[in-house]
């Protein structure tokens, strides 16, 4: 089951070929894909073929494959996790009932609705890198972005396989309308405001993969708890390769904070204007990209209070992170939970049940994960003597959705009069003038073991490959 049969046209280890039906549906979307990537992938990047790792199954040591290919050539496939046998649901309504391997024609348009919004993302984020490529500060870099991109794309079937194969006529509207849709178009926009946002420059891009491809990671943990079992079992083997795009958003912020420390002891300054003049991303410009991307993420996780996680989590279809740790009765009726609001112009705690809660659950347990990164990028810097912390904002600063929006919170967690806010906004997140400076950085160096100035290179090359390797064949 879970060796992945490569010999097929989708390459699948769900026996693909014993439903004719569903096969030739997945065969006829499978060149409408193509066509999305060839307009809408990596620019200019046909002819070049990519050192990618390309999962022979779905066990650990199934990803040892690694090897040159062109992207549009990559077997993009169908892959699940083994299922469990006997596995029960162990939350919600049904707890204790036997895990659905079919939707349950009362909960179809939820999880329609669900499994959507998930595969909206994933095309929509290699849309947003699409010009990155022109811009890679390394090789080593370039192949990384790429690395990612064919990944989503790999999500993106994921959800279209869900999509085909149980949802019928309509799953399959469905995944054509994931082709149609594209990220920041106005007539015809991805689902949610994050994924339409551009992702400029690499600093953004290193930010976007850290904490935006994090809330991707919490939301596929909570789909992995859910009742109807496809949908476990594709997030669960999503998430292995998640991993990889959290470590490229880690450690490419680590090493932009690294090359300038390095720089700022060198000239024995920390003033922005002399380190941007030596073409390194200064400290508080870093912040305030951080600001920038926690807040529009941590909006990801919807309103506060809302009745359709509350519907989402008693019917069993989307759990909480690490649901099978926890050690409460599941069912979470009659509890309560703390919410962020605002009472005459101070940030209030109130309780509201924690069903209708269940979003701000989701988005503290992200909030705890994210925060232990900024905590190690600080060890860089502290390890080079510098007195400078970098710190996630307050949880209400920024905010677009929920009981926060529309309220100007600074980001230590002060309430902020328009005028303060007015005046303050330029040192809280990236002006006009810091992106034109980033962008300005922003220039092709490809040559193998080469590194743009403002980045350090990485420890370690990929599958213990020198850092010189060459990644990426140029035709
Ligand atoms: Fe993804
Ligand atoms: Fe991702």
């Amino acid at each position: 089951m879970s060796s992945i049969n490569y010999s097929e046209k989708i390459p699948n280890n769900v026996n693909l070929s014993e439903d004719r039906t569903l096969q030739r549906a997945l065969e006829s979307w499978q060149p409408d894909f193509i066509n999305w990537w060839d307009d809408m992938g990596p620019e200019g990047t046909t002819d070049a073929s990519v050192y990618l790792r390309t999962a022979v199954s779905v066990d650990p040591q199934g990803w040892a494959q690694f090897g040159h290919v062109k992207m549009r050539d990559y077997r993009w496939g169908i892959f699940l996790n083994p299922g469990e046998a006997d596995r029960k649901i162990h939350f919600g309504d049904h707890l204790g009932e036997k895990a659905w391997n079919d939707v349950p024609g009362e909960y179809r348009a939820n999880l329609r609705r669900i499994i959507v919004t998930q595969g909206d993302t994933e095309p929509a984020s290699v849309e947003q890198q699409r010009h990155l490529g022109l811009t890679a500060p390394s090789m080593y870099d370039l192949r990384n972005l790429f690395q990612i991109n064919v990944e989503e794309g790999r999500h993106l079937w994921a959800m279209v396989y869900l999509l085909h194969k149980h949802f019928g006529r309509d799953g399959r509207e469905e995944a054509d309308a994931l082709l149609q849709r594209r990220s920041g178009q106005e007539d015809n926009p991805r689902i949610l405001q994050a994924f339409n946002e551009q992702t400029p420059d690499w600093l953004s891009f290193f930010m976007f993969t850290y904490f935006t491809d994090r809330d991707g990671k919490f939301q596929l943990c909570a789909l992995a708890e859910s009742a109807f079992d496809p949908l476990a079992r594709t997030t669960k083997f999503m998430l292995t390769e998640e991993a990889h795009h959290m470590f490229v958003g880690e450690s490419g912020v680590s090493r932009v904070i690294q090359r300038t420390c390095q720089v700022m002891n060198e000239l024995k300054t920390d003033d922005p204007k002399k380190l941007r003049e030596a073409g390194v991303i200064d400290l508080p410009t870093i912040q305030r990209y951080l600001n920038f991307h926690f807040s529009v993420t941590i909006d990801l996780f919807g309103a506060d209070e809302s009745s359709n996680a509350a519907t989402f989590y008693s019917t069993g279809l989307k759990g909480r992170y690490e649901e099978g740790k926890r050690t409460d009765d599941h069912v979470l009726k009659g509890q309560t939970y703390r919410v962020l609001g605002v009472s005459g112009g101070q940030l209030v705690e109130r309780e509201v049940p924690m069903l209708n809660a269940l979003n701000e659950v989701l988005r503290d347990d992200y909030i705890k994960d994210s925060i232990g990164g900024v905590e190690r990028w600080n060890k860089v810097i502290d390890k080079a003597g510098i007195p400078f912390r970098l710190k996630a904002p307050h949880k209400a600063f920024h905010r677009n959705i929920g009981s926060l929006a529309g309220i100007k919170v600074s980001p230590d967690g002060r309430v902020v009069t328009d005028a303060e806010w007015a005046a303050r906004v330029s040192d809280w997140l990236p002006t006009p003038t810091d992106r034109a400076f980033v962008a300005s950085l922003m220039g092709r160096v490809v040559e193998p073991g080469k590194f743009a100035n403002w980045i350090a290179p990485p420890v370690m090359g990929i599958n213990r490959q020198p850092v010189n390797f060459d990644y990426v064949r140029f035709a």
